[in-house]
């Protein structure tokens, strides 16, 4: 009795390790049917469904007509045979050639021989003659669409809107995410361009009071160890963000964006470290790191 449950519990395991991937997918499944996948706008399930039913009904036609020209070949070859219209292959048909035998070849031999290749008199392809009247029409409709109906952009026009669009996107991108932000994280720049974007900022609106070395002047000495509002980049993004109120050190908050503030903040952390042509005093308390 103990051994039969023992199989018997076996049994049950094996079956639901065989069926667990299963189950895997209906919940895949259930996962899919919420999000609805569509396809041109159909759900997904329901175009497969009817594609499968189009290619149905298109094989069972080729199948049709496959069968009725078999019936009816033998009727055709016999007429033809009467008439004494030659069988062709179905490249001379495409080509509607007048050479399909040495006899109809001779009859239209031009007469010109060059190394053994004959030229011959045969018309010009019916697949190429329908190219040339449809690009003639396809011109025509290009003219009318492109130039007198101005229906569609030229490709300069085309150009113009999708780099307006991109410039549209780039703009929605840099007010998201280049101009935001997270102060409480600030990101440290090693890229020399952004940090010489930064030095050029600073030298531009800083090296007045903190002269071009950040040796200091009216404002603080930026290369030493010495600190009035914390050395690290938050605290350095924070104080040029924000300024020191009542001190010549102003917010720049108006001035610069966000994303240059950073450029900013990174470019007087460089300075540290530094030596200066004329440093000025310690100011601040000293951080060792
Ligand atoms: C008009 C003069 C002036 C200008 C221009 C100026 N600062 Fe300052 N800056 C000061 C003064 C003064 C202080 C000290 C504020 C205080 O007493 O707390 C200061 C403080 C600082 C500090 C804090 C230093 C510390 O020890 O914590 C940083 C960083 C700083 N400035 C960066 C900048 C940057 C970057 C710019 C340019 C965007 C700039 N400053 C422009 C005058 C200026």
């Amino acid at each position: 009795m103990k051994r039969t449950n023992h199989i018997f519990r076996q049994i049950v395991l094996g079956t639901t390790m065989i069926a667990s991937p299963f189950t895997a997918l209906f919940a895949e499944e259930e996962k899919a049917i919420e999000t609805v996948h569509t396809i041109a706008g159909i759900p997904s399930a329901y175009f497969y469904s009817i594609f499968g039913i189009l290619l149905l009904i298109v094989i069972s036609v080729i199948l049709l007509v496959v069968s009725i020209n078999k019936q009816i070949a033998p009727i055709i070859r016999e007429i033809n045979e009467k008439k004494g219209i030659k069988k062709r292959s179905w490249f001379e048909k495409l080509n509607e050639t007048k050479s399909f035998d040495s006899e109809s070849e001779a009859s239209i031999d031009m007469g010109h021989d060059y190394d053994g290749i004959r030229e011959l008199d045969n018309p010009t392809p019916p697949w190429w003659k329908w190219g040339f009247r449809l690009s003639m029409v396809f011109a025509v409709v290009y003219m009318w669409v492109y130039f007198v109906g101005k229906n569609a952009p030229l490709q300069l026009e085309e150009l113009a809107i999708a780099n307006a669009k991109a410039e549209k996107a780039k703009a929605e991108y840099l007010a998201k995410s280049g101009n935001q932000v997270d102060e409480s994280n600030i990101p440290e720049i090693t890229d020399k361009t952004q940090l010489a974007e930064g030095q050029s900022m600073f030298i531009q609106s800083c090296a007045a009071c903190h002269l071009e070395d950040g040796g200091g002047m009216i404002g603080p000495n930026l290369t030493d160890n010495y600190w009035l509002h914390g050395n690290k980049l938050n605290d350095i993004f924070k104080t040029i963000k924000y300024g020191v109120p009542g001190t010549g050190m102003v917010a720049w908050k108006n001035n610069f964006s966000d994303k240059q503030i950073v450029e900013i903040s990174n470019f007087v952390k460089s300075l540290h470290g530094t030596t200066p042509k004329t440093p000025k005093e310690h100011e601040g308390t000293l951080i060792n790191d």
